[in-house]
């Protein structure tokens, strides 16, 4: 079964998550289209925290955000327990944002990146496993109060 993943943009976002939706679906996935459709002015909150909160109830495993700068979407869905979103810009950030800090929810700066980089990002980061191991006790300290 091809596994859903939630996508949701603020208006800064739509076109590269248009493109995005393309190349999941291409790659064997099943995006979830949580908004905006259009240009018009919206408030990256409202989207973000839908994606966060199928995170959060283990609805799915990951989801994608994509922004102006990513900023306002991961500081929305970072509220979420257990939710880690991780803004990237290069496909390494997004590699390293897997394989050492378990990111659940990928972030994409629509405005600093070209959609061509932005593919190359989501590809790096669906492709990559986390390696566990020291980095498992790291990410168990990131929730206050747990191995402090
Ligand atoms: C919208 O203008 C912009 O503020 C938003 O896309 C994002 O960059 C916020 O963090």
């Amino acid at each position: 079964m091809r596994e859903t993943i939630p996508i949701a943009s603020d208006h800064a976002g739509v076109d590269l998550k248009e493109r995005l939706k393309r190349e999941l679906l291409a790659l064997g996935y099943a995006p979830l289209d949580l908004g905006t459709d259009g240009a018009d002015s919206v408030d990256y909150p409202d989207y973000a925290h839908p994606v966060a909160e199928k995170v959060e109830r283990g609805e799915v495993q990951r989801g994608i955000l994509l922004c102006g700068t990513g900023l306002g979407m991961a500081y929305a869905a970072n509220r979420h327990h257990g939710v880690r979103a991780a803004v990237a810009w290069t496909p390494e950030v997004a590699h390293l944002s897997r394989e050492h800090n378990d990111a659940n929810v990928l972030v994409l700066p629509a405005r600093c990146i070209s959609e061509d980089t932005g593919v190359e990002i989501l590809k790096e980061w669906l492709a990559t496993p986390f390696a566990g191991g020291r980095h498992s006790r790291r990410v168990a300290k990131i929730e206050p109060g747990e191995g402090t």
